[in-house]
């Protein structure tokens, strides 16, 4: 494995069609108008000495090394500022040019340390390179000349240093972290020799409005911004594209190594979905794939009081298949069921529910996305035939108008936020619906158009009230509407929304939104060019999550914002490949590619290949399985990645359901809290440990690559076969590759999809067959995929989750930019320096009404539960309004959610439960009784020493 090498052109490709002719040394060369000169010669192989140019920044023109001669004009104008010209004639390597860079190198060497043998950048550093380059062989001025100021080494950032000394002061971090990243933390202080980069005020980069994202230390020239680990390690040595295990935005990385040891991850300039950027977890909390608490041997027990014993494979796999069958002869073919992953690859999740469907028998298969987007599956599915987001990401650079409604893109989808703030502060208007003010309400250089702070669970209304002014102020786009879509459907649906009790008058009664944002925000939307709609979260989480998805596509239809570049509806995925857990057949009523496990055809052609009757009856949901384990009649559950007693809601419910099982296997990489009640602990594979596949947010399914061998000894989906074999289902796979060609065989919008393709294309969207064989950015083009699109009637119903007496706020939660989801991985790194603990956000008025100051520990309190945490007081948050994260087992928030769900789909309502809050001592009963079966149940036995 060698060093994937990526080419810098200089400055960035132009976009225009029209093509330009110039000569460069003599050879003619076609390009794009408006691409620099620096540019068109790399593009036909040559390469002009360049230091502050970059082509993932606009060009500067500040470091003077790029000089070029144009025929016919005076001076040596720098080729990454100037333009190519139709018939220019240029030349890049004359004896002045050669004089001129010479004499530039020279005086930046003049003031750089000459410490090169011992450098942390040695060998990988482009003043080194530039001055090879021009073939500096001395410097003039002598080595022993004034340094470059040099205040100290800021090493505050717990992922790369700041080394001042070695600054050449090209600027190219601080345009990075406006330009690519969108965060203006970092300035020029200081003026001519005596500049220095500077974060915020001039504050050390851990205290300074840094975010981490590493953009700067990416556009670094020299090892002024370095990598920690790069430090420690040393330069990597051979490298593979990946592609980020967290999020759903789905970032293509480098995965950069040294022997067996990962160095740093470099994001993929030709990744589609990041094009060359990252947040601070992907670039760099990685570091639990080898933390000391992964488990790495199958552990087995009888009780979950008993203290866990370390076995072989054999034995932990021949054990939770014995006592599997075990229950289904006692309690029934259903009394057993699965968990997929959406943190798996796609082949592995896919393998989980064939084992469910073959092996077990039964359709009892579910994924997490039961609590966070299945309302989007429905929904979307219901008006436009996909359950599936409508663009790809690069269709935010044509939106004129961006609504993002319970989403907060900043923290949960940092690398698209700063595409999409990017276009923002190119002119496109903002509308955002949600409690909080969240980053984007306003931030450097962006400030909403209207915030429409919405209470909790008046979604629907809010939505439904935007339809009302497009209808009755006529600014829907009804030629669409006819060409497209159920025109009675759509009259219906019309006469609905006109009604007064939909008006913004009467709405903001119930929502707290005034009247004339929803006005406002409604007539921008539908009359200020491409409208695209982003939502996540604070949508679907709320028992009319569907419903509101079905709004939210009505919305879309009615202004025509469906089926070009720059509208669309497009949920933002939480987990890395929450959209592939779907796709894969995950859900116990339908099989890969949403195909109802009713319909006989399809059941067809699965029995056909797997040689195995497939249930025509749906299974059990994740609540139902636990309902059910309370209840007695499910004993036995395969969780492959997923921590549902922390992440789902009623944890106490949980807990009792967990608890009444009899055979409880857990496939994870460390003892998760579901663990504690498990029987059977396999140990996973982390990412880097595997090859397959994972679909991001715009069904972009791009490839995984094991970069290191499988710690445990085996990816995941081997398990899965090997825990099929035992049950007696006989699979048989040589390399991952194998299942996504299964995937292919029986998924028609898979049926073009393999390792193959995707090693030559990068990356495909879905669907990807014989109609569209490299994939679909953008779909509904020519039509919905149903046919005609559906107008739904959206009828608002209050939840039945009421604040009064006892309960007078209402609790929101959401995830923060360091931490991911259940924090088992990023917890597990240096991450934990932002986000050390959950807190909870209260008013001002609220926390003076109660007494609380701030960093007070308090009491939360629901009807399901109550547990204790520290108060941040804070105005990002409404009065009557509360909030918190679910990063640590430490708080369980989810002990206060309750069961309430969606009335579609049963995703959980996690954005609205009436709590108290209330000053507090120390940690809950719960969380004291929590503590002690935590300690109880991770008990490991010593192994037995063997007898002399
Ligand atoms: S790491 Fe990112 S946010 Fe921080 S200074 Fe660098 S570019 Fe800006
Ligand atoms: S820190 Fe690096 S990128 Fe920033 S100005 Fe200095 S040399 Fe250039
Ligand atoms: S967490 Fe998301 S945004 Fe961050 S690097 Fe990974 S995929 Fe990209
Ligand atoms: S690379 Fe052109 S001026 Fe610096």
């Amino acid at each position: 494995m060698a060093m994937t090498q990526e080419i810098d052109y200089g400055t960035p490709a132009s976009k225009a069609k029209k093509e330009v002719t110039l000569t460069i040394d003599g050879v003619a060369v076609k390009v794009p108008e408006g691409t620099s000169i620096m540019r068109a010669a790399m593009e036909m192989g040559t390469q002009i000495p360049k230091l502050c140019a970059t082509d993932m920044l606009e060009s500067f023109g500040s470091c003077r090394l790029c000089l070029v001669e144009i025929q016919g004009r005076n001076g040596t104008p720098a080729s990454c500022t100037t333009p190519v010209a139709d018939g220019m004639v240029v030349h890049t390597q004359t004896d002045r040019l050669k004089r001129l860079r010479k004499g530039v190198m020279e005086l930046y060497i003049s003031e750089h340390p000459l410490d090169c043998l011992t450098c942390s950048a040695n060998g990988d550093c482009e003043l080194q390179d530039m001055s090879g380059a021009v073939g500096l062989r001395e410097v003039r001025y002598g080595y022993d000349g004034e340094r470059h100021p040099n205040p100290g080494i800021d090493t505050s950032n717990p992922y790369f240093t700041y080394e001042p000394s070695k600054c050449i002061v090209c600027s190219r971090c601080v345009r990075a972290c406006e330009e690519v990243q969108g965060t203006f933390a970092l300035t020029i202080a200081g003026r001519g020799f005596g500049s220095v980069v500077s974060p915020s005020q001039e504050q050390p980069f851990l205290d300074s409005e840094c975010v981490s994202c590493g953009a700067c230390v990416q556009a670094c020239p020299t090892a002024t911004l370095n990598e920690k680990s790069v430090i420690e390690i040393g330069t990597p040595e051979h490298s593979l594209v990946t592609t980020c295990a967290y999020c759903g935005v789905g970032c293509a990385f480098k995965a950069e190594m040294r022997g067996e040891e990962l160095v740093r991850m470099v994001p993929w300039k030709d990744g589609k979905a990041n094009r060359g950027h990252s947040c601070v977890k992907g670039r760099f909390a990685f570091g639990y794939a080898t933390h000391k608490d992964r488990i790495l041997k199958p552990m087995i027990r009888a009780k979950i009081t008993d203290p866990w014993r370390e076995v072989s494979w054999e034995e932990a796999i021949g054990y939770a298949a014995s006592e599997f069958k075990r229950i289904q002869a006692k309690y029934g073919p259903a009394s057993v069921g699965g968990i997929t992953s959406s943190r798996c690859t796609n082949e592995e999740t896919f393998l989980v529910q064939k084992l469910v469907r073959a092996a077990f028998g039964n359709n009892n298969v579910d994924t997490c996305a039961r609590v966070c987007h299945s309302p989007t599956g429905y929904g979307l599915k219901t008006t436009y035939g996909t359950s599936a987001g409508t663009q790809d990401f690069d269709s935010v650079e044509f939106s004129d108008v961006i609504m993002i409604i319970g989403a907060n893109p900043t923290d949960g989808h940092p690398v698209f936020a700063s595409r999409m703030k990017k276009r923002l502060r190119q002119g496109a208007k903002l509308i955002i619906l949600d409690p909080r003010r969240i980053d984007l309400v306003r931030t450097p250089h962006i400030e909403a158009d209207y915030h429409l702070p919405l209470r909790p669970g008046t979604n629907v209304a809010v939505v439904t009230s935007l339809a009302h002014v497009i209808v009755t102020e006529g600014l829907l786009n009804e030629q669409f509407v006819r060409e497209r879509c159920d025109w009675d459907e759509f009259q219906d649906w019309a006469e609905f929304v006109a009604d007064k009790r939909h008006s913004p008058e009467e709405v903001e009664k119930l929502s707290g939104v005034p009247a004339d944002a929803i006005r406002g925000a409604a007539r921008l939307y539908a009359t200020g060019g491409n409208g695209a709609i982003y939502y996540g979260l604070g949508v679907t989480e709320h028992s009319q999550g569907s419903t509101t998805v079905m709004a939210i596509a009505n919305l879309a239809m009615a202004t025509g914002n469906i089926g070009r570049e720059g509208v669309g509806v497009n949920p933002l995925r939480g987990q890395n490949n929450v959209q592939g857990s779907c796709d894969m057949g995950s859900f116990p009523h339908e099989v890969s590619g949403y195909r109802h496990v009713s319909d006989d055809a399809t059941r067809a052609m699965f029995e056909a290949l797997w040689g195995r009757p497939v249930d025509a009856e749906p299974g059990l949901r994740i609540p139902n399985m636990i309902d059910a384990a309370v209840d007695g009649s499910f004993k036995g559950l395969y969780i492959q990645g997923e921590d549902i007693l922390q992440s789902d809601p009623d944890t106490k419910h949980m807990a009792a359901g967990l608890s009444s099982m009899e055979c409880v296997v857990v496939q994870d990489l460390f003892l998760i809290e579901t663990a504690n009640y498990a029987h059977v602990f396999l140990p996973g594979s982390t990412f880097l440990e595997k090859n397959g596949t994972f679909t991001n947010a715009e069904r972009r399914i791009q490839m995984v690559r094991k970069v290191m061998a499988p710690r445990n000894g085996y990816e995941d989906w081997q398990i899965t076969e090997m825990l099929s074999n035992a049950l007696g289902y006989p699979m048989q796979y040589n390399h991952s590759s194998e299942i996504m060609d299964e995937i292919a065989t029986l998924t028609p919008t898979f049926a073009g999809v393999s390792f193959k393709k995707l090693d030559e294309l990068g990356s495909v969207q879905w669907p990807c067959n014989a109609a569209a064989p490299e994939g679909t950015p953008i779909m509904h083009i020519n039509g919905f995929v149903r046919g005609k699109g559906k107008f739904v009637i959206t009828e608002y119903v209050a939840t039945d989750e009421k604040t009064g007496p006892r309960f007078p706020l209402l609790l929101t939660t959401g995830r923060i930019l360091s931490q991911y989801n259940v924090g088992a991985q990023t917890r597990r790194t240096a991450n934990v320096v932002w986000h050390e603990e959950d807190v909870l956000e209260i008013h001002p008025h609220d926390a003076e009404n109660r007494g609380v100051r701030d960093g007070d520990w308090v009491k939360l309190a629901s009807r399901s539960g109550e547990t204790t945490l520290k108060a941040k007081i804070t105005e990002r948050v409404a009065p009557s309004v509360v909030y918190t994260t679910f990063h640590h087992p430490t708080t369980q928030v989810n002990v206060v959610t309750t069961d309430f769900s969606d009335w579609a789909t049963n995703c959980p309502e996690y954005k609205v439960t009436a709590v108290q809050v209330m000053p507090s001592n120390g940690p809950s009963e719960w969380q004291e009784e929590y503590e002690e079966l935590t300690r109880q149940t991770r008990r490991i036995a010593e192994p037995l020493v063997a007898a002399e």
